[in-house]
């Protein structure tokens, strides 16, 4: 009999999950993290602690232009920045300490190191080799390299070291306008630091709905966020205190340099699969680098599957869960799936960005006859009474059947928001059920009811 029925190996978002879910459904489980704790990149060096800087720097800017429009008097509070760090390390240490409680209630085996897979049905951890029937791999993703740009995680970060700089930078140079250099960018920008985004196409977080995309640019500008869009940038070398960043504008060639303290490279991942002798194993890849999985996950050797980033679709921490889950009730004899038309995406900003289902644009080349229902948070009181009267909330849906198609939010709490919309949406709902649900008032989620309404006979209160 095998050590175990099932190891995992990567304790992040994916691989957490489907150990402890595994082991609800019975199975005889192991997880191998090689980190000190658990929780891997989201937990430790990714979203949960940029949503900590996140909320911290927003609350200084409410203090600073908010504050004073309610009748709150008095000095805007100064940034301490190693209390704010304090504040972070203690965010994360409860998080990764829960899945550790998590672990010991629900009886999966934490095994310490970094695992190699030397056959299949076996794990090797150090010296010591444990056996499975199965092997599921959720080793996550790694920042992508960029030619030309040397990390030292101190001048030259990656989002890990962005987290934990030794103060706030006077400026800070973002190579890449997509979620980590934007939610990063805003959180040193409302800190103080003069922020420069360089970004490579002609507008900012690719995949989004343009006309939010366009929004959000406008809103970031208007926190003092500078944009260089359409440049590429080809090196950044450390120069006096600083690095000079080198780009060439795309349109004509001309190249372009910019100096700053720090420069945060937020173009894009990678998967993380090196140093478990997948080569030696036969496993195949896909195209572009992420191991090549079916429809229940299994990769091209029996036994051996992979979720989360490691394998094709969005990184995203919710979308490795759902199928680690997924993987471990197949695992488990059960029949587990992920609805891959219903995965929100969400960018931490203020105001929030969030998405779920198709792009008008997708639609748009796609030919379907779909309508645009929209309600600007305007005309929400609730919004205005936070002075979050910016963004607006954007459902499509089929021009004939009336069914929903996909939503795209910005605005406050759009994060929140976009749930109810994905639950319409699994449950194959129009939009005019959307806006015959009583909502409650005052609440952002009317901003909802009214875009859907905006689908049909039109908004209220627009
Ligand atoms: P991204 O793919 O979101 O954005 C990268 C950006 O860099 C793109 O806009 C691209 O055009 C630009 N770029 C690429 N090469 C360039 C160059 N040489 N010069 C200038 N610009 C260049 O990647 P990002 O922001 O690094 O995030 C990585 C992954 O992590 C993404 O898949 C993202 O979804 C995920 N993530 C998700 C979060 C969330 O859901 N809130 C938070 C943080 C990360």
């Amino acid at each position: 009999m095998s050590d175990f029925d099932l190891i995992v190996i990567g304790a992040g978002p994916g691989g957490y999950v489907c150990a402890i879910r595994a082991s609800q459904l019975g199975l005889r489980v192991a997880c191998v993290e090689g980190r000190e704790t658990l929780g891997g990149t989201c937990l430790n060096v990714g979203c949960i602690p940029s949503k900590a800087l996140l909320h911290a720097s927003h609350a200084l800017h409410e203090a600073q232009h908010n504050f004073g429009k309610m009748g709150l008097i008095g000095a805007a509070p100064a940034v301490d920045w190693g209390r704010m760090q304090a504040y972070k390390d203690d965010v994360i240490a409860q998080n990764t300490r829960g899945i550790e409680f998590l672990f010991k209630k629900n009886k999966v085996t934490w095994l310490k190191g970094w695992a190699a897979i030397p056959a299949p049905g076996q794990v090797r951890v150090g010296d010591e080799v444990h056996t499975a029937r199965a092997i599921v791999i959720a080793t996550g993703s790694e920042p992508a390299p960029l030619k030309g740009v040397d990390i030292d995680e101190e001048r030259i970060v990656t989002s890990t070291g962005a987290l934990a700089l030794k103060a706030v930078p006077a400026s800070l140079a973002v190579i890449g306008g997509g979620v980590i250099g934007l939610e990063l960018g805003s959180v040193y920008a409302r800190l103080g630091a003069k922020v420069t985004v360089v970004e490579y196409l002609d507008r900012l977080v690719p995949g989004q709905d343009g006309e939010v995309a366009k929004t959000f640019q406008r809103l970031l500008a208007r926190q003092g966020i500078d944009f260089v869009l359409g440049a590429a940038v080809s090196g950044a070398t450390p120069a006096g205190d600083g690095v000079s960043l080198a780009y060439a504008m795309r349109k004509d060639g001309r190249e372009k340099t910019l100096d700053a303290a720090v420069v945060l490279v937020a173009t894009g991942r990678r998967p993380h699969v090196a140093g478990l002798g997948l080569d030696a194993l036969g496993v195949a890849l896909s195209p572009r680098g992420p191991v090549a999985v079916d429809g229940r996950y299994a990769t091209s050797v029996a036994g051996i599957y992979a979720i989360g980033d490691a394998i094709e679709g969005p990184m995203l921490a919710h979308k490795a869960e759902d199928e680690g889950f997924a993987v471990a009730e197949i695992i488990a004899g059960r029949s587990g799936h992920v609805n891959y038309g219903v995965i929100p995406g969400v960018i931490y900003t203020a105001p929030e960005v969030a998405s779920v289902g198709e792009a008008e644009e997708t639609l748009k080349a796609a030919g379907r006859a779909y309508k645009v229902g929209k309600f600007s948070f305007m005309g929400n009181g609730r919004a205005k009474a936070m002075f979050a009267g910016d963004g607006f909330v954007k459902i499509l849906a089929d021009a004939e059947t009336d069914r929903i198609l996909g939503a795209h939010i910005i605005g406050p709490g759009a994060g929140e928001l976009i749930h109810e919309i994905c639950v319409a949406m699994e449950f194959g709902a129009a939009a005019e059920d959307l806006a015959r649900t009583c909502h409650a008032h005052p609440t952002c989620s009317e901003a909802v009811r009214e875009a859907a309404l905006a689908c049909g006979d039109g908004p209220i209160h627009a």
